[in-house]
């Protein structure tokens, strides 16, 4: 008998609220980890992700995406679509709610359209990258493996949802769902200077554009790498999207004595380009310059000292920069204090990924506030995430322990218990006799359990049938995201 051996493309997808990116690998040469660089209307710019924005028109087509998107100016008959990604999960009592207000897109589609519409052309993309880097022969016989990330407080909905979305996009195959952070702590482990060793104990915080995400592990074996949860992830809306609002209301305080000269559409979104592209990357430790500079787009004044003006250019302070920053910042700090002090404080290492993670004066603040933590940003942040769901396909089974998120179980009828039972609750059970109280819960699994890769959980259930001839019943999986699950089922929980 021949043994057959299967090397298959392993392929990450990290789509993002602001930017999206793609990895593969090939399974025969797993040390080899590819990003795509070139996307369409980039020119000679090379970049590891690509903007998650669209340009509609009016008949529902796309003529822009991506970077093409980025340079355009809006027309008025045209729609841009934004921010889509979070419009998948529509959990309103979790920050996402929040933060869908940032969301645009056309009216006529729903928010699953609209995704399946932008990973769409992230798979044909994809696919022409993948013929054109191995050729249409050796393309054609090899299977792929899609690994897709979301969010760490993704509810289960919204996973399944992303996951059919991917398929009508095109990802067709082996597809799975990762977690953002967990994609990135697996990317960070695996850089070949940090030498992680058994009981070290590191957080992994992913500052992106909407959402900072963050989660802590423990190693419980070097080599093979393998880590567990050591608590359950969390998340807040203070990504680099903030930043801008904060600078909105400094150039206001600066600029508005002169109307809407500067301030019309046209001149904040040059604005806001400047401060992207510039003074918010380039913000970084505390030896750097003290003065930044940005154009200011049909100006004709040459000095004017009050709202800073010189030569053409508007100039901030760093001061200034801080106001911008140090508000946002203060709440990513209080999100790590959370993860720190859950973790009983023994975190020796915070992993800064995703591109606000990259960030200088992000983590000299971190660092400041953490002397005795070492506070690393690694070389490619930007792509941790990426790449740590092509290493996550390449060999499974690095996080051996996770905690569960929210509480699972099943309504049910118990014995009556007159000190935990209302009286609401109390019956007399027909078939035995019994006293007995319901709409009672029984959790499978409790908010912060550990629960081993792969592991089934299992409890013993009664069902006292009238009936002989039915033998089989259905019972509803409900889940509670309370951090103390009630006792009793109720309408505010969810169905699976
Ligand atoms: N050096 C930097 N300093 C500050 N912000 C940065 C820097 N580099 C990139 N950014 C910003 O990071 C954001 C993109 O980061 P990333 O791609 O990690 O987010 P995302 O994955 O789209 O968002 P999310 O993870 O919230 O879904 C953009 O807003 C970008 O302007
Ligand atoms: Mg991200």
């Amino acid at each position: 008998m021949t043994a057959v051996l299967t090397i298959d493309e392993i392929v990450g997808i990290d789509f993002g609220t602001t930017y999206s990116g793609v990895a593969f690998a090939y399974s025969g040469d797993p040390n080899t980890i590819s990003l795509i660089r070139h996307w369409p209307g980039s020119n000679q710019q090379t970049s590891v992700k690509n903007a998650s924005l669209m340009i509609f028109e009016e008949d529902g087509t796309i003529s822009a995406w991506g970077a093409q998107a980025e340079k355009k100016t809006l027309k008025s008959n045209q729609t841009i679509a934004r921010w889509f990604k979070l419009l998948l999960d529509d959990t309103h009592s979790n920050y996402l709610g929040t933060a869908s207000r940032h969301a645009s897109k056309p009216p006529r589609k729903t928010a699953a359209e609209v995704v399946t519409d932008y990973l769409t052309l992230i798979h044909d993309h994809l696919i022409s990258h993948l013929k054109s880097t191995y050729g249409c022969m050796l393309f054609n016989c090899t299977p792929i493996e899609y690994y897709i990330t979301v969010p760490a407080i993704w509810s289960d909905k919204a996973q399944a949802v992303t996951k059919s979305v991917a398929v009508n996009a095109g990802f067709k195959g082996k597809l799975e769902i990762v977690r953002e952070p967990e994609a990135a702590a697996i990317a960070c482990a695996h850089i070949e200077h940090v030498d992680l060793k058994e009981g070290n104990r590191f957080l992994v915080c992913d500052a992106g554009g909407g959402t900072v995400d963050l989660i802590s592990y423990q190693v419980t074996n070097a080599l093979p790498l393998q880590i567990k949860e050591i608590t359950v992830g969390t998340g807040g809306l203070c990504g680099a999207t903030y930043l801008e609002h904060e600078f909105e209301k400094l150039l206001r305080k600066r600029l508005s004595k002169f109307g809407d000269k500067f301030l019309n559409e046209r001149g904040l979104s040059s604005l806001f380009r400047e401060f992207n592209d510039y003074l918010k990357v380039n913000f970084g430790e505390d030896d750097d310059e003290d003065e930044f500079n940005i154009t200011l787009c049909g100006c004709d004044i040459d000095e004017d000292e009050e709202a800073g003006i010189s030569v053409g250019c508007l100039i901030f302070s760093r001061a200034e920069m801080v106001s911008v920053f140090d508000p946002v910042i203060n709440k990513v700090i209080d999100l790590i204090e959370n993860q720190i002090a859950k973790s009983n404080r023994t975190i020796e290492i915070i992993f800064l990924v995703g591109g606000f993670g990259s960030n200088g004066y992000l983590r000299s603040r971190i660092q400041g506030m953490y002397p005795d933590i070492s506070v690393q940003q690694p070389s490619d942040a930007w792509s941790a995430v990426v790449r740590g769901a092509v290493i996550h396909g390449l060999c499974e089974k690095i996080v051996t322990t996770r905690k569960v998120r929210q509480s699972y179980g099943v309504s049910c009828n118990c014995h009556w218990d007159p000190e935990s039972h209302d009286k609401d609750q109390h019956y007399v059970c027909k078939v035995t006799g019994d006293e007995k109280a319901s709409g009672c819960m029984s959790w499978y699994v409790t908010q912060g359990d550990e629960v081993q890769h792969a592991e089934s959980i299992k409890l013993p259930f009664i069902h006292n049938a009238r009936s002989k001839k039915r033998t089989s019943y259905e019972y509803d999986l409900l889940c509670s995201v309370a951090e103390t699950p009630p006792k009793r089922s109720s309408h505010r929980m969810m169905f699976l």
